[in-house]
C-alpha cells in the first residue's frame, strides 16, 4: 500500500462510521464530508465586532490588521494557549432545519473563550468540548440569532491573506515584542527567528498569543524574520525593517501562499 492510498483507506472508514452514525440518528441536515467535525457556536458582542477586538491573541484592531469581522474564539482545547492564534476554519451550522441557515463562513481565531468550572450551564468552552465563539455577524451567516447555540461542521482550511507577515515591533531597548499577525497558510505560528545585521539567526520565545520575544538587543539593526507555521513550513524576510526602526512600527515581509 502506498502512503497516499493507506490515508485514503484511513480517512474512508473514519467518514463511514461518522454516515453511520448519522443513519442511526436519522436527523442530519447535512452529511458531514472527509475532514469536518462536530462542535458547537455561539457568539460573542454586537454586530460592530467591538468586543472581538483586543483578544487573547494579542491582535489589536482587527479591521486595521485586517481580520474585520471574520472572525472567532476558540475553546480552551482548540486555543491550546494561544498556540491556534491565526489558524483559519471553514465553519457550517449542523443537524437543525430550524436554527441553521445554509452556507458556511471562514474565519481566523482571534481570541480565547475561556472555560468556566462553576458554571452548570453554559460552560461549552470547558475541557473537553471543541466550541466557537463567533464574532455575532459570523454567527448570524449561519445561524439564526434566537438559537443563541448551534451545532456546527468545522475543518481547518488555508489562511488567505492579502500583502505580507506583518511584524509590530514593540517593547523597549532590552526587551523586543514582535506581534506577528497577518499570516497566510496554515497561519498559526509555532516558531520565530529573527536576525539583526550584526547577529546570527536569533530565536524567539512566545510571550502571549502571537507576540514572541527576545532580549537580544537589535536597535540599530536591520531586522530579518524566518515564521513557522504548524503544517511545518516557513518563510524568511529579509531585511524587513530597515536599520532605523522603530518601536511601535509595523513592518512588512513575504508571506506564505
Ligand atoms: C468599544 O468598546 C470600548 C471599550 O472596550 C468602548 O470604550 C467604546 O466606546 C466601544 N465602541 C463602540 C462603537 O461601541
Ligand atoms: C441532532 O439533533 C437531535 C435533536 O436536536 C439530537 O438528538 C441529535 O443528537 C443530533 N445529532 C447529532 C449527530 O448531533
Ligand atoms: C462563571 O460562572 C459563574 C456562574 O454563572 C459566574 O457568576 C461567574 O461570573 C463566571 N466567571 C467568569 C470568570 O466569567
Ligand atoms: C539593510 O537593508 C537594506 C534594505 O532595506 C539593504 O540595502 C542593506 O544592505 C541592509 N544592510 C545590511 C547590513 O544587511
Amino acid at each position: 500500500m502506498t502512503e497516499r492510498s493507506r490515508t485514503m483507506a484511513g480517512e474512508g472508514s473514519i467518514v463511514l462510521a461518522i454516515f453511520m452514525a448519522l443513519c442511526l440518528c436519522n436527523t442530519a441536515t447535512t452529511t458531514p464530508n472527509m475532514g469536518w467535525t462536530v462542535a458547537h457556536a455561539t457568539f460573542y458582542g454586537d454586530m460592530s465586532g467591538n468586543e472581538t477586538m483586543y483578544g487573547a491573541c494579542g491582535y489589536e484592531n482587527l479591521f486595521k490588521q485586517g481580520y474585520g469581522l471574520e472572525t472567532t474564539a476558540l475553546s480552551q482545547v482548540l486555543f491550546n494557549d494561544g498556540k491556534t492564534c491565526g489558524a483559519c476554519y471553514e465553519i457550517q451550522c449542523y443537524n437543525s432545519t430550524k436554527w441553521c441557515l445554509k452556507g458556511s463562513i471562514q474565519v481566523t481565531a482571534t481570541n480565547f473563550c475561556p472555560p468556566n468550572y462553576s458554571k452548570p450551564h453554559e460552560n461549552w468552552c470547558n475541557p473537553p468540548l471543541q466550541h466557537f465563539d463567533l464574532s455575532q455577524p459570523m454567527f448570524r451567516k449561519i445561524g439564526v440569532y434566537q438559537a443563541g447555540i448551534v451545532p456546527v461542521l468545522y475543518r481547518r482550511i488555508n489562511c488567505i491573506k492579502s500583502g505580507g507577515i506583518k511584524f509590530e515591533i514593540k517593547g523597549n531597548p532590552y526587551w523586543i515584542l514582535v506581534l506577528v499577525y497577518n499570516v497566510g497558510g496554515a497561519g498559526d505560528i509555532t516558531d520565530v527567528k529573527i536576525k539583526g545585521s550584526c547577529t546570527d539567526w536569533i530565536q524567539m520565545s512566545r510571550n502571549w498569543g502571537q507576540n514572541w520575544q527576545t532580549s537580544t538587543q537589535l536597535v540599530g539593526q536591520n531586522l530579518s524574520f524566518q515564521v513557522t507555521t504548524s503544517d511545518g513550513k516557513m518563510v524568511q524576510s529579509d531585511n524587513v525593517a530597515p536599520a532605523d526602526w522603530k518601536f511601535g512600527g509595523v513592518y512588512e515581509g513575504k508571506n506564505f501562499q
